[in-house]
């Protein structure tokens, strides 16, 4: 298998959708899991790359793509964006589910309606946040390594002083390589973890 990395081309969106739901239960499939098809990649992973293409970066296996990192330079600017261009489309499509609604589906609807995105308490040392997302085929290769290496690269070459990710507890493997790849554990939460790290 040939892997490669490029940059984001706007053809690559569905992809983005499939990709990040294949890998949204902890780091594994999670279509079993949400009801609609489409709510984890709304928060998660397209609008990044509608609104910072130069921020978007694929890998290809065999030319299919198989894995992106994705992020933003500026949390705080990237949240302001989402609030006037991203969200009110999808919370008009999305109403606020009933409070007893315990759904995946329904909490992902009520992060819609909030609309936070990142961690604003730490965005003053670490303004950049990202996410990174490999489906089986590429994983444990070295190509997460590269990748990381590929947008952490773009983001000193914009002048970013510092970079921070929000990851699962449960999702062991993930928190494994983010050490491998340097940050620091900035916050501890009751179910996720919080990194970051100097550029
Ligand atoms: C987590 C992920 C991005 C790592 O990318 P990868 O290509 O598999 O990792 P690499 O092969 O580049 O490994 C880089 C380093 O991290 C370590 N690492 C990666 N995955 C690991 C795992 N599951 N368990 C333990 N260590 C791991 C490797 O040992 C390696 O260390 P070394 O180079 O010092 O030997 C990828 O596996 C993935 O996308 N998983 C599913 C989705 C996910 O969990 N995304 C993160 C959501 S927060």
């Amino acid at each position: 298998m040939e892997f490669a990395i490029r940059p984001y081309h706007p053809t690559d969106l569905y992809s983005l959708y499939t990709i990040c739901l294949h890998t949204a239960d902890g780091g594994r499939d999670a279509r079993a899991i949400y009801h609609d098809p489409e709510l984890v990649g709304h928060l998660f992973a397209a609008p990044y790359a509608v609104a910072e293409p130069d921020l978007c970066f694929i890998l290809t296996a065999d030319g299919t793509p198989s894995g992106y990192i994705l992020g933003t330079r500026d949390t705080l600017a990237f949240t302001r964006w989402c609030a006037t261009e991203w969200f009110p489309a999808l919370r008009a499509r999305y109403p606020l589910p009933a409070a007893d609604d315990d759904s995946p589906d329904a909490h992902a609807v009520r992060s819609i309606h909030r609309g936070q995105m990142g961690h604003p308490e730490i965005a003053a040392t670490y303004p950049a946040h990202l996410h990174i997302d490999i489906l089986p085929v590429g994983q444990r290769q070295g190509m997460g390594r590269r990748m990381m290496a590929t947008f952490l690269d773009r983001l000193r070459a914009l002048g970013v002083p510092g970079v921070h990710l929000g990851v699962g507890k449960r999702n062991a493997g993930a928190i494994q390589f983010y050490e491998r790849m340097g940050f620091q554990r900035v916050i501890d939460a009751d179910t996720w973890l919080g990194f970051g790290l100097r550029l």
